[in-house]
């Protein structure tokens, strides 16, 4: 079973994809760690002529090594994610390796923004996650400081928007709601509702394919 979890930043998405994989007993993949590693590995380069070329070549390159900095979880990693996934070679580089994780056997929880659009447009079930931008802000603020980091929270509020815009304008990326993903709106859900909420549709697609519900 692939199940496919999208959504912007700070929606819950990694909070409910991870659940969703304890419940089901499938393994887990935050692709957004890929571009975030892609991302560090360039840090410092941003107005350098290359860029392009050299976020590319950290995209080839990476591997499962690659994803396990606590750098990568920062606000920064964040930001300079977004700047490399608008390269289409980038996105093409992780292609494969996203499509590896979702065709192991017994199947795998991905979540992103492309997993039920351009990853695994055949996946067995997809939630598209949303949430208002006051309250991912807010989380992720409480995130950040969970691990001891410093927020301002204003700056944290116009990083998000300007994130959701590039991604959202993407050319490249597929960051859209795919015509047969459940849309799940967390704004107003703690972590233990939404989970539930997410387990009854992931169930409901479940018994939809058996043929067991029209
Ligand atoms: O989900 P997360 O905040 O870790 O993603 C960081 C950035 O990586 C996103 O803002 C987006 O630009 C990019 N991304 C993407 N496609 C994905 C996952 C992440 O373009 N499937």
């Amino acid at each position: 079973m692939i199940i496919a979890v999208d959504g912007p930043a700070a929606s819950g998405k990694g909070t409910l994809a991870s659940g969703l994989a304890r419940h089901y007993g499938l393994p887990h993949l935050d692709t957004g760690l890929l571009y975030r590693a892609v991302g560090q590995a360039v840090d410092g380069f941003e107005d350098a002529p290359d860029f392009e070329n050299r976020a590319i070549a950290a995209a080839r390159k990476l591997d499962e090594a690659d994803l396990q900095s606590e750098l990568l979880l920062s606000a920064r990693a964040g930001q300079l994610a977004s700047k490399v996934a608008v390269i289409g070679e980038v996105r093409q580089a992780l292609f494969d390796y996203q499509r590896q994780f979702a065709l192991q056997e017994g199947g795998a929880v991905l979540d992103g923004r492309d997993i039920g659009t351009v990853i695994c447009p055949e996946a067995d079930a997809k939630l598209f996650i949303q949430a208002d931008s006051k309250s991912r802000m807010e989380r992720r603020a409480r995130q950040l400081e969970l691990r001891g980091q410093v927020v301002d929270r204003y700056a944290l509020y116009h990083q998000i928007e300007e994130r959701d815009a590039r991604d959202m304008a993407n050319p490249h990326g597929g960051f859209y709601k795919a015509a047969d993903a459940h849309l799940l709106d967390t704004t107003l859900l703690d972590i233990e509702a939404a989970l539930r909420a997410a387990i009854a549709i992931v169930d409901g697609a479940i018994r939809r394919k058996a043929g067991l519900v029209p």
